[in-house]
């Protein structure tokens, strides 16, 4: 069986179920204001768990791509990646514990052919604070399901104090079986769904001595213990409760939300406790052991580059393909970052020539027919990622003659860290100057923390990674102040023409969404009464043809006179009515959403369709389309790395 085999399996099992399979959604969220990237497959969910009716039933399924930026630091070891697919199904106020539980037993046991005598799970042990009972009922139903097959299936409590006292199952606080966005049921903010999950978990088993090779040897081992002899291999959460004035309320739906790393899985179906020898890292793997000469798994050091690589790499391409190009800010911030880092890491391996083309080709050849969009984007994704290892690459020899030249300062710095009263502030001017390398020259911090190594000092590297995030932290605020300027529609007067060009760009953004893809987005807008600028993400030149055709879908818009309305709503409701808006920083609770048609159909940009498009905007518009009269792209040229800029006209 091979991974790609496993997805569809479950697609399989789940069609049979009765359940819709949906296609992932982008890894950058355009429906989640709460975060950057889609992190679980039931972010883009969100408003159907709250009970808005998804157009494909009560019962879906998918394979949800996603990106945790904040595991990035963990990637290195055996089970942690930022880039993975989540398989998920969903009952949207449909089935509940009573079938759910049966059916993963199902799938992991029968279609996957697990061996029950590995297999542990975890329940809510339940809280009087909370007001929310103890998971009985998915205790007792995983208890009759193991021991139908012979297993006795004791359940316990306490596994941190105690250890595994012969359990299978186990009840442990919120802090381990419960789930919502935002964490803990505490860390809620009204209004939030969440609810107690039950977990599974594969044993890769004691023989392997990892618990006693890990920092935790002296504690007791159990399934929720961060050794790596147990992985959890899939969460099912119970999403029936909501935050109100702080205490929690029945949803009026009962819905199931399961999520389970396709990777994780995979690692247990192939007993493979190294999820990068999964086979869906063997290409690349062979490519970075032919580039480097060394053997995967031969040392420990090459062996964590490896991983980072090949987890990096990964997910440069996935998050170029849904749109995110490498930049100094936002999402592109990541990418940039993860690129940077996987050249860095490389370097360690003793690869010294450009390798990116060669590992990222081979990540598309491994995902190629599981997501087609990578092969017909090949050359864009390849290109990207090629440009900005030689710009890196040409940073990093910038950056080392500018290091010299202020080596002494960093030095005396350096040397001043051993008197106590002055570490704060040495910090700060240290983290300053990392900083400044990093937005005049792009080089990254970890680079920053070997040129300190190579200097013979030691530092305190999460102290100095904190006081760096602080100070990049201040820069983005800065570069924010530019994005209002951007939500406001860069509309510089309330002009009669005005106006006009504000309605206009509106059908310009959708239609060039329609003509280019999804990964169009607004990035700037400018208006005055002669003409519209309008600046978004697109990697390359358009055709002459794309062109004409976004004119034509827009000139169709105006022709059809559609009318202009605007309705207020909640920001969760717009994404959910796949309305576009791309400043969710910006966003209040409460949204006006503009649609140029009618308001009760999603936009799709055709003009013989009854609406052109939705947008979350503060306006103003003009009533009808027909009052635009022709509408004339004047110039599309470059404006940055992976951004076009359009200049167009109405005559
Ligand atoms: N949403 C749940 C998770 O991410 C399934 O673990």
């Amino acid at each position: 069986m091979t991974t790609n085999q496993i997805r569809q399996k479950y697609f399989d099992f789940f069609q049979k179920k009765q359940h819709e399979i949906i296609a992932s959604a982008s890894l950058l969220p355009d429906n989640d204001p709460t975060t950057l990237f889609t992190g679980s497959g039931m972010q883009p969910m969100i408003s159907y768990l709250l009970g808005q009716k998804h157009p494909k039933g009560t019962r879906i399924a998918d394979s949800q791509r996603c990106f945790r930026a904040q595991d990035i630091d963990e990637v290195g070891d055996n089970r942690h990646t930022t880039f993975f697919e989540m398989l998920g199904n969903w009952s949207l106020g449909d089935y509940f514990k009573e079938e759910q539980i049966p059916w993963m037993w199902e799938f992991l046991t029968q279609e996957l052919g697990l061996d029950v005598s590995n297999l542990y799970v975890t329940c809510f042990v339940g809280s009087e604070e909370l007001g929310i009972p103890r998971d009985e009922i998915s205790a007792k139903l995983w208890q009759g399901l193991f021991e139908s097959k012979g297993i006795e299936a004791k359940i316990v409590e306490d596994a941190e104090q105690k250890g595994m006292q012969g359990g299978r199952i186990f009840y442990y606080s919120e802090k381990k079986n419960w789930w919502s966005r935002s964490g803990l049921p505490q860390n809620m903010p009204d209004g939030e769904p969440g609810g107690p999950d039950t977990e599974m978990f594969w044993d890769f088993g004691a023989s392997l001595g990892l618990h006693e090779a890990s920092k935790w040897k002296n504690e007791p081992c159990h399934v929720n213990c961060d050794c790596g002899r147990f992985v959890e291999i899939g969460n099912n959460v119970f999403m029936e409760y909501q935050k109100v004035n702080g205490g929690f309320e029945k949803l009026a739906q009962q819905n199931v939300d399961f999520g389970g790393g396709l990777e994780r899985v995979a690692a247990a179906v192939f007993n493979q406790n190294d999820i990068f020898k999964i086979d869906l890292f063997d290409g690349v793997r062979a490519t970075l052991e032919e580039l480097s000469g060394k053997i995967y798994g031969e040392d420990e050091q090459d062996t964590m580059a490896f991983r980072v690589i090949l987890d990096h790499m990964r997910a440069a391409v996935f998050l170029i393909s849904d749109g995110a190009y490498p930049s100094n800010k936002d999402q592109g911030y990541f990418t940039r970052r993860l690129v940077r880092r996987a050249i860095q890491f490389s370097t360690r391996l003793g690869i010294t020539e450009n390798f990116v083309e060669r590992a990222s080709g081979a990540v598309i050849d491994t995902y190629k027919d599981a997501y087609s969009e990578l092969e017909e984007r090949r050359s864009e994704i390849v290109g990207v990622l090629q440009k900005e290892e030689e710009k890196f690459r040409k940073a990093l020899d910038r950056a080392q003659k500018q290091y010299q030249k202020i080596e002494d300062d960093i030095k005396k710095l350096l040397e001043g860290l051993s008197n106590d009263n002055a570490d704060d502030a040495a910090y700060e001017k240290l983290a300053g100057i990392s900083s400044d390398l990093y937005q005049t020259h792009g080089l990254p911090f970890e680079i920053f923390l070997e040129f300190i190594e190579k200097l013979g000092f030691s530092v305190d590297e999460h102290k100095l990674a904190r006081a760096f995030e602080a100070q990049f932290k201040k820069h983005q605020e800065v570069s924010r102040q530019g994005a209002d300027q951007k939500f406001k529609g860069g509309l510089a007067d309330h002009s009669d023409m005005s106006v006009k060009y504000h309605t206009a760009t509106h059908l310009l953004h959708i239609a060039l969404r329609a003509v280019l893809g999804d990964h169009v987005q607004q990035k700037g807008s400018n208006i005055t009464p002669e003409r519209l600028r309008f600046d978004f993400s697109h990697p390359e030149k358009m055709t002459d043809q794309q062109i004409v055709k976004v004119e034509q879908l827009v000139n169709g818009a105006i022709a059809r006179d559609y009318p202009v309305t605007w309705q207020e709503m909640k920001v969760d409701d717009a994404y959910g009515q796949k309305v576009i808006g791309f400043f969710p920083e910006k966003y209040d609770e409460v949204v006006k959403v503009y649609t140029v048609g009618d308001p009760s159909h999603p936009g799709n940009a055709n003009p013989d369709e009854p609406t052109f498009s939705r947008e979350i905007c503060g306006g103003p518009h003009v009533e009808h389309t027909g009052v635009l009269g022709k509408f004339t792209i004047t110039k599309e040229e470059s404006c940055s790395a992976g951004v076009r800029r359009i200049k167009a006209i109405l005559e």
